[in-house]
Formats: structure tokens, C-alpha cells, sequence
């Protein structure tokens, strides 16, 4: 059923992809110059810090390479959940996705290491982590895989909300929270007191509305643009995570590229993190006075039980000498 909804979607996208070359073929003086359009999947909506930050990356990357390349971006998951996005880009049915960090570690583990709770102390430490160059040999490693990693950037802290503030281990137990598809998520909610439930993000309303979850855990931004105040407003501050979003690639449409035009692409795609980075700061109090205005309140907490409680997430994760090495170059990277 799965592999039909791809199969699906292939034809659509394809459909779509041809007439979109077509009009955008655009005249410069004596030459006509065919822009391929990437269709890149986007599971949140126009508003969201990362949409912005991919639109300045296509206007960059049409001029830089004069009209070859640009992005269409389809937001609000209109090409499905990001699971099944990582296998369009797999298998070249769509260029580009917009993905969570931790669905990666289903690929590599090492990449749990930058999913773990509490690893970064603030955003400025994540930043640093993101864009130093640092993660360049672990994007690589996907290559394999048929996508590339081509720029990580902030999803900011993730928190708890439900029908009430929880203030230790305690206040969750018996309390379903939702978590992506990921085995350190389930791990870390499960060691945070709560019974960690694993679905997409386009779910969670309505599992929480009809009561199949009690709550869900996520950033203000994501929170607020999904109006999930309106069925959980009571936020509770527990920053447990600070997961990367990854910006991939698949390899085919990567490969096609000209050099000169990979490396633009290469150059834009750091600058896409630093750009987003940028957005996400400016872009978080007013989600928060969003969210409160329509009913939602927030708790600043002391979180010490919750981080204690996952210490044993961290232990049981870092396995190899790789994570091992790559978690304590993070923490290093702490000021
Ligand atoms: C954040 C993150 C997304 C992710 C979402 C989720 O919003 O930016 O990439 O999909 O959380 O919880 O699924």
C-alpha cells in the first residue's frame, strides 16, 4: 500500500515536474535557459523559519547559476510524512526533503549522538556543532545510501505539553506522549516518566484531541504553527532535546549537477544553516505570545529529574569508539 502511495506520488511529482520546466524556461538574451526545479518536501508550513530560509536558498542558487536551478517547495507535508520522504529522495522520485534528526540514526547510528538529550547546552553551542565543518565526514557517510546530508540546521528545544505542568519523572507516568519514529526518542520519553508513542507529526492533533495520546513534545515554533495549544496548553519548559533538522539531497539530482553548480550548492547550503539559525532566533517570541494568546501557557521549570533521568539514554547510546568520540567533540564545543 505504501510502495503504491510512492508509486503514486512519482507519477504526480513527475506530471507536475515537466510542465514546471517547461513554463520556467526562461530567455536571456540569445539563449533560452531550461530551469530544473527541485522539489523539496516540507512538513511544516510557509511561516515556519526553515520555509524562509529555503525560499532565500532557491533565489540564491536561480541567480548564482542563471537560472539552472531552483526549489519548489511543498509544505505541510503535501508529499507525506518525512519518513516516507527520505524514501522519495532514496529513490530519486523527489529531489530534496526537510528531515528530522532523529529518523536518520534509522540509517546510521552515530547520527543518535547529535540527537541525544541535553548534549547541547544552548543554541550557540548547536550552532557551532552544525556549521564548524566538524559533522562534514558523518554527512558523508550517507552517501551509501543514495542522499546527501547538505546542511544541518536548528530545530530548536524540544518540550513537553500536555493537560498539565510536569515537574519530575512523576507527573508523566501514564501519560502517552507522541515522539517521531525514533528509538533514542522513545528511549529518552520513556526514561522522562512517560509511555512514548511513536507517530508523524501530522497525527498528533488529533491523537491528542481524541484522546489516543495525552500530549506531545516539540518546540514553540512547531507548537504554536500546528495550533497545538488548542488541545494541550499547558507547556512545560524540560528542553530535554535539541534535535537537528537536516536539510538532503538525493544523490542522482546532486550527481547531475555540474561541478561549479555542486559547488555553489555546497556554498549556499551552509549558508541556508547560518540564514536559518538567524530566522529561528527571531522567530521563536513570537510563537510563544501567539500561543499564549490562544490559551497556552508556559512553565520555566528547574529540569535537573528529567535530565538526570535520562543520563542512562546517553550511557546505553554511545556504544562505539565513533560515538564515544563524536559526543565528547560536541560536548568540547561547549563554552
Ligand atoms: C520539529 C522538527 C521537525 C519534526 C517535528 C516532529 O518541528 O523541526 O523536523 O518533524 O519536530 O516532531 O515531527
Amino acid at each position: 500500500m505504501k510502495k503504491f502511495f510512492v508509486l503514486f506520488l512519482v507519477a504526480v511529482i513527475a506530471l507536475t515536474a515537466c510542465s514546471k520546466t517547461d513554463s520556467d524556461a526562461s530567455t536571456s538574451d540569445a539563449k533560452t535557459v531550461k530551469t530544473k526545479v527541485f522539489q523539496v518536501a516540507f512538513n511544516q508550513s510557509e511561516s515556519h523559519p526553515q520555509y524562509r530560509a529555503l525560499v532565500e536558498f532557491s533565489d540564491a542558487f536561480y541567480e548564482a547559476t542563471e537560472g539552472r536551478y531552483k526549489f519548489d517547495i511543498k509544505p505541510n507535508e503535501l508529499l507525506g510524512d518525512q519518513a516516507s520522504t527520505i524514501e522519495m529522495v532514496q529513490d530519486g522520485a523527489i529531489e530534496m526533503s526537510m528531515i528530522g534528526g532523529p529518523l536518520m540514526e534509522n540509517f546510521n547510528k552515530d547520527f543518535g549522538v547529535l540527537c541525544l538529550p541535553f548534549i547541547y547546552d544552548d543554541t550557540d553551542h548547536q550552532e557551532v556543532v552544525f556549521t564548524s565543518g566538524m559533522l562534514d565526514e558523518l554527512f558523508a557517510s550517507t552517501e551509501s545510501l543514495g542522499f546527501r546530508v547538505a546542511a544541518a540546521c536548528t530545530a530548536g528545544f524540544r518540550s513537553v505539553y500536555c493537560d498539565k505542568p510536569v515537574y519530575t519523572p512523576a507527573d508523566l507516568k501514564g501519560y502517552k506522549v507522541r515522539v517521531m519514529q525514533s528509538d533514542t526518542m522513545l528511549a529518552t520519553l520513556n526514561a522522562m516518566g512517560a509511555v512514548a508513542t511513536a507517530m508523524g507529526q501530522g497525527e498528533v492533533y488529533t491523537a491528542i484531541q481524541q484522546g489516543v495520546i495525552e500530549g506531545g513534545e516539540n518546540n514553540e515554533i512547531t507548537y504554536n504553527d500546528l495550533k497545538h495549544y488548542e488541545i494541550a496548553p499547558e507547556y512545560t519548559y524540560t528542553r530535554h532535546l535539541a534535535i537537528p533538522d537536516f536539510l538532503i539531497i538525493s544523490s542522482t539530482a546532486y550527481n547531475a549537477m555540474s561541478a561549479e553548480d555542486q559547488a555553489t550548492f555546497d556554498r549556499l547550503s551552509k549558508e541556508f544553516a547560518t540564514t536559518e539559525f538567524k530566522l529561528w532566533r527571531e522567530s521563536i517570541d513570537a510563537a510563544k505570545a501567539n500561543a499564549e494568546a490562544n490559551g497556552a501557557t508556559f512553565y520555566e521549570i528547574d529540569n535537573t529529574p528529567f535530565r538526570e533521568a535520562c543520563q542512562s539514554v546517553t550511557d546505553n547510546l554511545l556504544k562505539t569508539d565513533s560515538q564515544r568520540a563524536l559526543y565528547e567533540e560536541i560536548r568540547n564545543a561547549a563554552n
